[in-house]
């Protein structure tokens, strides 16, 4: 080991991680059980993070929370070392570009009065970024979520669900985001497409110290992507540990629960799986009975 080496390993180390959440609760009503209860993860620059659990389990309000979105009952949101629990509207309009979103449903999101260029470009236009700067990095964002310059132009009900999704993703990216929170970024499309945009995100995250935090419902998709899975049921933190561990050896039934219910493309393998879930979900019953 050459003497630069450790001097990286030393800043590696001495540098904050990208996120860190810290006991975090938030609830959405006073009598009700927290949305999201004492959940405590870490997100080290570039790595991917995947949320999984079964639909209710809060992983879109964690997303939420991080975002500024939904306020914090008890517990710390640090971004880059940075205390952003409690963040103003302006301390917020200042991280907007470092920490980014993408949503399950891009459609929604995209104005259908506004060209493409100029959804992707907001972003730029609202920090005051010229219009020359904008169109080259319009045209360079586009170019790498593999949509031709010309798409600027036109509007979203030109394009299919999943270059929509490629259109969300470019305007997540266009102010160089160090996290970009993936909210069932690919839930919506069909198993090709999905398959498409994931090697896009995993592609993008090659080129640059970008991290991810990949909420999904679906374990296999979360699998390929992940570098590292936590598990949530009913707000909690059940399970924790690296893809392999988590895929390999899961600890908990309700993980395994989790990857019997992915959906694969294969219609046999797709009723095997399902019959597993049935007899899984008829055990985790008797077990709670
Ligand atoms: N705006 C809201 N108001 C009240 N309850 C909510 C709201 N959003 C989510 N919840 C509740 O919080 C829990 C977690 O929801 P959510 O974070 O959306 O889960 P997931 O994304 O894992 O499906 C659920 O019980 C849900 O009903
Ligand atoms: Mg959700």
């Amino acid at each position: 080991m050459s003497a630069h080496t450790t001097t990286e390993d030393r800043t590696a180390a001495i540098a904050p991680p990208l996120l860190e959440v810290r006991n975090l609760v938030v609830r959405y009503g006073k009598n009700t059980a927290p949305a999201v209860d004492d959940v405590s993860f870490t997100i080290g620059q570039g790595e991917t993070l995947g949320l999984i659990g079964e639909s209710g389990s809060g992983k879109t309000t964690i997303g939420r929370a991080i975002l500024g979105l939904v306020p914090v009952a008890s517990g710390r949101i640090l971004f880059q070392g940075r205390d952003i629990t409690q963040a103003s509207a302006a301390q917020r309009r200042a991280l907007r570009g470092e920490l980014r979103a993408v949503f399950q449903d891009p459609y929604s999101s995209l104005d259908p009065r506004q060209t493409i260029g100029q959804a992707i470009g907001e972003p730029l236009r609202v920090a005051g970024t010229s219009r020359g700067d904008r169109l080259s990095r319009i045209t360079a964002v586009l170019d790498a979520v593999g949509l031709p310059a010309a798409s600027a132009a036109r509007y979203p009900r030109e394009f299919s669900g999943g270059q929509r999704q490629r259109i969300a993703i470019a305007r997540a990216l266009i102010t160089d985001p160090v996290l970009v929170v993936c909210d069932e970024a690919v839930s919506a499309l069909d198993l090709s497409t999905q398959a498409q945009v994931l090697n896009l995100l995993a592609s993008l995250r090659e080129r640059s110290e970008l991290g991810y935090l990949f909420i999904a419902h679906d374990m296999a998709v979360v699998e390929f992507l992940a570098q590292r899975i936590v598990v949530l049921n009913r707000g909690r933190v059940v399970e924790e540990g690296t893809t392999a561990e988590v895929v390999g050896n899961p600890k908990e039934h309700y993980t395994r629960v989790l990857m019997a219910a992915s959906p694969v493309p294969d219609p046999d393998e797709q009723a095997r799986r399902r019959e597993t879930w049935r007899a899984l979900r008829a055990s985790a019953a008797t077990d709670a009975a």
